[in-house]
Formats: C-alpha cells, structure tokens, sequence
C-alpha cells in the first residue's frame, strides 16, 4: 500500500498532506435534463433547509403549531439536545412528529412538472468537478475527475399569468404583470438555488445568466419570480433591473408574506452584461453535458 502522509487536526479531522496540493475544482454549468433529477433532488432539499430566509428543513406535522419550521442546523441541534435529555429526537415540543418540509417525491414531482415534462420548462444544473492534477497531466481531465456534485440550479418556465396565479394561488397577479408589462405571457424563474458552501463566489449569477439567456432564446419577453422580501438575493435581482410587482400574504412562508418581482429579459440582460461585462467572458457557457 502506498504510504500517505496524514494529518490528524485538533477538530478530528484528517489533511492528506502528500495529496492535498494536486486536486483543482471545475464548474461545469449543462442544460437540466431527466438526468439529474436524482441528484438534483437531495441539493434542492439542502438549499432550501439551510438558510435564514427560509428555513425549511423539518416542519411540525401539527397544524398551527408556533415552532413551525427548523433549518438544518436547528434540527441537528436540537436533535442532539433531546437525545441527551432522553426525548424523542424526531418530535416537536408540542408533541406531534416532525417532518420533511420538502420530501424527496414532493421535490422530484416538483422537478418533474415544472421542467422535465413541461412543455415550457428548461432550466440549467451546476456542477463542481474535484480533478486530480497529476492524473489530469497524464490521462486528461475526463479521467481524472474522483468527486462530482451539484451545487445549483435555476429553471422555470413559460406560462400564462392568469393561470400562473391559479396554480401558485397569489391573488392580483395577472393583472398586476398585465399592468406592468402589458400582457399576460411569462417566463416564471421558478427556482434559483447555490448549496452554502459554494455560495458568494458567482454560481448564482452564472445559473441566473444562463437561464435568463435559455429563455430568451426560446422567445420569452418578461420574467417574473416570487420571492420572500428578506432574501438577500432580492438586492442583484432589483439591481439587474428586476422591480416589485406585487406584495401579497402568504402565511405558509416565513415572516407571512411574499414579493412578485419581474423584468423585461432582454433589458435585464442588457443592464446585466454591463455589470458583469469582465466576468462573463468567463462564465455563462451551457456545456451539452459534462464534456471536458
Ligand atoms: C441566491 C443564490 C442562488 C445566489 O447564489 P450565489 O452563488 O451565492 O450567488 P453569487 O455569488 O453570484 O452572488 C449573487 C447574489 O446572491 C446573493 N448571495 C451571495 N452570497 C449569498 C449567501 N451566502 N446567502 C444568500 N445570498 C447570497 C447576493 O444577493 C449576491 O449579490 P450581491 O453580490 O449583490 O450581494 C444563493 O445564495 C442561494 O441559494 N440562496 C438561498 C436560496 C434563495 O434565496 N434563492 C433565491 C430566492 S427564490
Ligand atoms: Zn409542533
């Protein structure tokens, strides 16, 4: 066996040293097909339980209850917390059991209707490849892949607002874009998500160029999207040119109530290629799949 040289830190965990310095990590955005569903599936569930804005990892099965949702990390922690006292892990404090906010066949039906067999639907998945360097030298990158994982998505689709605002139940919605847009055609941004861990670095803007470009190309003229007013990604998307549309009360959400915002594509890109003119040489390619 060969001999590696390995680290144990004071946190436990383990720092390959001889190998450490030849691996590099490749994005690789593709077209979201039936194909990634799988994996597309337990990323979605992440993104959705980890973060402040919306918390929803585990919800209490009692209707009403005041605990409502748990993030991930609330619902490790206080797993742990009722395992020590000798309380059932897995129940709220009032009692009745919690469960998964969003389970696996809610989220690949979810996926399913609104991008695989829609006929409106497309979206773009992103992939972060782990290489080995020394392999990559002698065997070329598609070999010498050893991890591969999604970390983002963005979809959506085209429809129109009057049905839209039957299906997601926001009141005033097709007059609203009616209003603003003059007409009721739509391409609905319905899920743009980065797992924390790769957040910040760009993924998001590339997912949200790339469909944005997707749905432009498939003849789309506005885009509008639901959001909750305290997501932090509210702040790009006003600034790529994105403007309210709607406020409604929605009391299944966090904090009760929701924002519709909504752009004319081609100007959003437009505003979007000016900000981001020296990145997006570098971004913003849909690869066929994960050709290297
Ligand atoms: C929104 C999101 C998809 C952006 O992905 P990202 O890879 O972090 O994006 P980028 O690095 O390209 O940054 C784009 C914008 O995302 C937001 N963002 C960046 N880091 C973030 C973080 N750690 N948490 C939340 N939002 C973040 C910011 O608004 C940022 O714009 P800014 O530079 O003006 O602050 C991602 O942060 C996410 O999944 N958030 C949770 C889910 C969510 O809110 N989805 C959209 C609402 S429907
Ligand atoms: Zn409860």
């Amino acid at each position: 066996m060969r001999s590696k040289k390995v680290i144990t830190l004071e946190s436990g965990h383990t720092v390959n040293h001889a190998t450490q310095k030849r691996h590099r990590t490749i994005g690789r955005v593709c077209r979201l097909g039936p194909e990634h569903v799988d994996l597309l599936v337990p990323t979605y569930r992440q993104v959705y339980g980890e973060v402040m804005e919306w918390d929803e990892y585990k919800r209490c099965e009692a209707e009403g209850c005041q605990n409502g949702l748990f993030s991930i990390s609330e619902y490790l922690q206080r797993y742990q917390d009722r395992r020590q006292k000798g309380e059932n892990p897995n129940h709220c404090d009032c009692g009745a059991l919690l469960v998964d906010r969003w389970d696996s066949d809610t989220v690949s039906a979810h996926i399913h209707d609104e991008v695989i067999s829609h006929p409106q639907g497309l979206g773009v998945v992103q992939f972060q490849l782990l290489v080995n360097e020394d392999k990559e030298r002698e065997l070329g990158t598609a070999a010498a892949i050893i991890g591969c994982a999604l970390v983002g998505f963005a979809w959506g689709y085209g429809t129109d607002a009057r049905q839209l605002e039957k299906e997601k139940s926001i009141p005033g919605l097709a007059e609203a874009v009616n209003q603003n847009f003059g007409g009721y055609e739509v391409f609905y941004q319905s899920e743009w998500g980065v797992v924390s861990l790769c957040r910040g670095t760009g993924v998001g803007t590339n997912l949200f160029f790339c469909r944005m470009q997707a749905a432009i190309n498939a003849g789309h003229r506005v885009g509008i999207f639901r959001t909750n007013p305290n997501a932090r990604s509210n702040s790009a998307e006003r600034r790529w040119g994105y403007r309210e549309v709607l406020r409604y009360s929605e009391p299944t959400v966090k904090g009760g109530i929701s924002l519709v915002l909504g752009g004319e594509l081609k100007k959003v890109q437009q505003t979007f290629e000016e900000l981001h003119a020296q990145e997006l040489s570098s971004f913003a390619h849909i690869s066929p799949g994960l050709n290297l």
